[in-house]
């Protein structure tokens, strides 16, 4: 079994920092090994340090195996001095700050020499995320171990051979999960077009895309193109509406342009 490393601080706990520090004490990362950085620590943050036992805001830390950035990416400027001081040659430095490079990364940290690139999203709130990352040449077999673990317990985990494929990772596991709430928006709206009541309409759109999500999941050896067609009897009435949603300009398309679009910003914001 890997073994997690000694020392973890974590700069920034908010959404997605805290979601993933939770998940880091639930599978098994010793409280004593983590530091957490953060100036407006939420009320579960606090109690969470005083329960487990992990620090919060000490006033000096050396610096740890892993240093973790979570902070906004347009945090990153104005915490650079302070991170700074606590990456080292030996620090492996992970973040998930959306659009910072590499390159951008070493020029805040001078020191650090390891750095680990990675894009989760937000279910791994709930231990059901999809993080893929790139690890720059100089991370060692033990540190890419390291990265597994940190983020297999928060969800699905892959290796990117190439930086640039981050983009694309953001514009479909990081946003995704926005584009499947505004998919169950559409539903419920269109609910209420064909005249049902608002409530019944959310909670028919919220149900069905909660089971087909549960379903795919538990059927894992069924493509979804099957699991498609198992609803779908021929000349029937969800027939009728894949006619449209995969006709011409219908929901591949859409989803095409949709993914350019939000890679073609990611990149923008990388500079
Ligand atoms: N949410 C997503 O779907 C998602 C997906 C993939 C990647 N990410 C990346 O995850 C990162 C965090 O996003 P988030 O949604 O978790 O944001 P968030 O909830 O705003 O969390 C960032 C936290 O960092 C704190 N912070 C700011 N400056 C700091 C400093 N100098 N030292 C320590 N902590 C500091 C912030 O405190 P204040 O509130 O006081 O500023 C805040 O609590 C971003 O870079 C984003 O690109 C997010």
């Amino acid at each position: 079994m890997t073994q997690w490393p000694m020392r973890l601080i974590l700069v920034g706990a908010g959404k997605m920092g805290g979601a993933m520090a939770l998940g880091w004490l639930e599978g098994g990362l010793a409280p004593s090994s983590l530091t957490i950085l953060e100036p407006n620590p939420s009320n579960e943050i606090v109690s969470l340090a005083a329960s487990r036992g992990f620090a919060l805001n000490p006033r000096k830390s050396a610096p740890p195996d892993v240093l973790v950035l979570a902070v906004k990416p347009q945090s990153l400027d104005s915490a650079a001095s302070k991170i700074a001081t606590l990456a080292d040659k030996r620090t492996l430095v992970l973040s998930i700050l959306a659009g910072k490079t590499i390159v951008n990364l070493k020029a805040r940290l001078p020191e650090a020499r390891a750095i680990v690139r990675a894009m989760p999203n937000t279910p791994a709130a709930i231990g059901r995320g999809v993080t893929a990352a790139f690890a720059s040449p100089e991370v060692t077999a033990e540190q890419r171990r390291w990265s597994e673990r940190l983020f297999g317990v928060v969800g699905a985990f892959h290796w990117l051979d190439d930086e640039g494929a981050i983009d694309a990772v953001t514009a479909i596991s990081g946003s995704g999960p926005a584009y499947v709430f505004a998919l169950t928006e559409a539903l419920a709206a269109a609910a209420e077009k064909l005249g049902l009541p608002a409530e019944l309409a959310m909670s028919l759109a919220r149900g069905t895309v909660e089971g087909s999500g549960e379903l795919m999941r538990r059927e894992s050896a069924t493509s979804p193109a099957t699991l498609r067609q198992n609803v779908t009897s021929p000349g029937g009435a969800t027939a009728a509406a894949l006619a449209v949603l995969q006709g011409e300009g219908g929901l591949d398309s859409l989803m095409e342009r949709a993914a350019a679009a939000a890679r073609a910003r990611a990149v923008e914001m990388a500079g």
